[in-house]
């Protein structure tokens, strides 16, 4: 099961990292990013909360099938096989109950070392936990999909998932690797996402996951899958932050009994693409103020922000402290005049664009919503 993981993975996001380095700039802001004087954050007051029984703090949403879900969890894309099995031990001892993982990030295992270890602890039981995975763009092809959850399954070892997602509407060509590649161009399929839902359906039936969804769709993909599905998509979990606040996506998902989870919430500034002079969410002037009035930090108002949304939430740290400080949101509200202004900070500033598919057919980001 190893085959398809580690290394490979990491040279194609950093392959496509160096090849994409000179198309990111075409991020445009609306609002003057660098027009307030900084607020340095060592005068915060933040202290953290005790993190006994800080599970029982995180609120649950309800999905359209009735099952209920953590609002808030751990991303995993990035987090280094030799450090994710203990920042999920981290999390899981700090309350997490919610691990956001996908075939591509290339740690499943070692996530998979950590639910085992902490269950075997009888730390959490496995009906205490609340495990996300997705099906990565090479495997969308119908015949492709159950082996696909079954190797994800295996990696994590387990028996079933919670939520399995179709991570992009684009499906890669099958066959070549996660990432396959012609003269420095990913290499596509034409397989229609309408055809994968049909799979993924499969999935539920066969109870290899409890719950389906979709990741990255815009509204009008969502709309075709909805045309044909039988089982309803719970999720759509997309990008969304101040700086990309996906208020329309929001609202015509909500419209759908659709729950948005949000994910890059504090920016995603370890992307691999990044580039030195990239816009920092974390290190906003105004969200530093709104944090130091609050006397929290700004990954807090930046967490808070998202789930006082109704939003899942999903930050991704392998910091112990991190991990802890991320979770402790549940002990303050922002005032609705400071949602407002958040609110208006919107840019379309989209960190995870991918713009170097923009020519797939499938590709979700080339209308508005
Ligand atoms: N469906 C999709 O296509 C998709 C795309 C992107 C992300 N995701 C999911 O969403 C998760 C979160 O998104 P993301 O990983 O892109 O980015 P993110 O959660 O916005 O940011 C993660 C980065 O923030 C740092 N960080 C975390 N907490 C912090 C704090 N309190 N103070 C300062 N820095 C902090 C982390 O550092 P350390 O780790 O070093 O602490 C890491 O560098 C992913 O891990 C993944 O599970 C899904």
């Amino acid at each position: 099961m190893r085959t398809l993981l580690g290394s490979p993975i990491t040279r194609g996001l950093c392959r496509l990292a160096v090849q994409n380095s000179k198309r990111v700039g075409e991020w445009s802001f609306r609002r003057e990013y660098f027009s307030t004087s900084a607020v340095c954050f060592a005068g915060s007051k933040y202290r953290p909360s005790s993190c006994t029984n800080m599970a029982q703090k995180v609120p649950f949403v309800q999905f359209n099938n009735d099952l209920k879900f953590p609002i808030f969890g751990l991303g995993t894309w990035k987090s280094p096989p030799g450090e994710v099995t203990q920042a999920v031990k981290n999390a899981i001892d700090a309350g997490y109950r919610h691990i956001d993982c996908a075939h591509v990030y290339g740690n499943e295992t070692e996530v998979g070392a950590a639910l085992k270890e902490k269950i075997q602890e009888g730390v959490v039981k496995r009906e205490d936990l609340y495990i996300t995975s997705k099906l990565w763009n090479t495997f969308h092809r119908p015949d492709l999909i159950e082996p696909a959850i079954k190797t994800t399954l295996c990696n994590l070892g387990l028996e079933y998932l919670d939520l399995y997602l179709i991570h992009w509407p684009q499906a890669y060509k099958e066959d070549e690797g996660l990432f396959p590649e012609k003269d420095g161009k990913t290499v596509y399929s034409d397989v229609d996402y309408v055809d994968t839902w049909k799979g993924m359906e499969k999935l539920v039936k066969k109870c290899l996951t409890k719950s389906i969804g979709v990741s990255n769709f815009n509204h009008e993909q969502i709309d075709r899958v909805l045309a044909i599905a039988e089982i309803k998509p719970v999720t759509n979990q997309v990008e969304c932050h101040p700086y990309l606040n996906q208020k329309k996506l929001i609202e015509y998902c909500k419209s759908k009994d659709i729950v948005i989870t949000a994910y890059s919430p504090l920016g995603s500034p370890d992307r691999p693409w990044a580039k030195p002079g990239d816009p920092q969410l974390m290190d906003d002037p105004k969200l530093k103020e709104i944090a130091q009035k609050y006397g929290k930090t700004t990954a807090h108002i930046l967490l808070r922000y998202n789930v006082q949304r109704g939003l899942i939430t999903i930050p991704k740290s392998v910091t112990k402290s991190r991990i802890e400080q991320n979770i402790d949101i549940f002990d303050f509200e922002l005032k609705n005049e400071d949602m407002e202004c958040i609110d208006t900070f919107d840019c379309n500033g989209r960190f995870c664009h991918l713009n170097w598919i923009k020519d797939h057919k499938y590709y979700p980001f080339n209308i508005e919503y």
